[in-house]
C-alpha cells in the first residue's frame, strides 16, 4: 500500500504517518526528517540544507528526487510506504508518477491560524523525533529525551512556509482529484479521530 500524506505545515502529516506506519507495518518516509538528519551530521550538504529550510524555502527538485528514489526502492518498502512531505508540487508529483504508482492520497485540511498555534508551540524530541505541544516537563513524554525547537518553527518562518504551501503544494489537490485517489480529512480534530478517518478512507 503506497500512501501520500498531503497537507500544510503542521497539519499532522508526521503524527499520522507514524500511526499508519505502526498499523500497516510499512515505513514512514519523511523528506523533512531525512533533510534534518543530514543537518545534524553537520556535513557540507547539511549546512547547505540548513540555509534553505531554516528560511522556509524548498530544496531543489533534483536533490529531492535522488533522495526519494534511493529510499522507496529499499527492501523495507517492498509492501509499500507512507510519503510525508513528498511530493510537494505538481512537478514533483509528475516525476513521482514516472517511478511508482500511488494507491491513496490523504489531504489533511486545516486552517492557517490553527497551524500557527500548533507549530509555534511544537517541541521535538532529539532522541525519538516525536513531537509534542505541551513541553512543560522539558522532557519527551514518550522516551524521556531532550526536547528541542525546529529552526523553521518561528512565527516569521511559519508564515513563509504557509505561503510556499499555498503557491506550490495546494495545486496538488486538484492534480490528484483528477485521479480519483484523493480523500480530504478534517485535520482539526483529535489525533485519534483523524487517524480513524484516514483508516476509513483507505479500507
Ligand atoms: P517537513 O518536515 O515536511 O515540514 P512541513 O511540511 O512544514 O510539516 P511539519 O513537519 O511542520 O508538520 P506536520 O504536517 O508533519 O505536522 P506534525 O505531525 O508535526 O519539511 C520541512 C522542510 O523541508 C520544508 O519546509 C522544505 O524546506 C524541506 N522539504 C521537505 N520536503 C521537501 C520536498 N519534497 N521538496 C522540497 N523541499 C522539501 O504536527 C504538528 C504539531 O501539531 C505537533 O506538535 C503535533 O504533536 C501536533 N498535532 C498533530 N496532529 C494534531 C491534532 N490532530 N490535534 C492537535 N495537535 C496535533
Ligand atoms: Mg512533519
Amino acid at each position: 500500500m503506497k500512501i501520500v500524506l498531503l497537507g500544510a505545515p503542521g497539519s499532522g502529516k508526521g503524527t499520522q504517518a507514524k500511526l499508519l506506519s505502526e498499523e500497516f507495518n510499512i515505513p514512514h518516509i519523511s523528506t523533512g526528517e531525512i533533510l534534518r538528519t543530514e543537518i545534524q551530521l553537520n556535513s557540507e550538504l547539511g549546512r547547505q540544507i540548513d540555509k534553505i529550510i531554516s528560511k522556509g524555502n524548498f530544496m531543489p527538485d533534483e536533490l529531492m528526487l535522488e533522495i526519494i528514489k534511493k529510499r522507496i526502492f529499499m527492501p523495507d518498502c517492498e509492501h509499500g510506504f507512507i510519503l510525508d512531505g513528498y511530493p510537494r508540487s505538481v512537478d514533483q508529483a509528475k516525476t513521482l508518477s514516472e517511478i511508482t504508482d500511488i494507491d491513496y492520497v490523504i489531504y489533511l485540511n486545516i486552517n492557517h491560524q490553527k497551524v500557527i498555534d500548533r507549530l509555534s508551540n511544537r517541541w521535538t524530541c532529539v532522541n525519538c523525533q516525536k513531537s509534542v505541544i505541551d513541553a512543560n516537563s522539558k522532557k519527551c513524554a514518550f522516551c524521556g529525551g531532550e526536547l528541542s525547537k525546529r529552526t523553521d518553527d518561528s512565527t516569521e518562518v511559519i508564515k513563509v512556509r504557509l505561503n510556499t504551501y499555498e503557491k506550490q503544494t495546494k495545486p496538488l489537490i486538484s492534480y490528484y482529484e483528477s485521479s480519483g485517489k484523493i480523500t480530504e480529512i478534517d485535520a482539526d480534530q483529535e489525533i485519534d479521530k483523524v487517524f480513524s478517518d484516514i483508516k476509513m478512507a483507505i479500507n
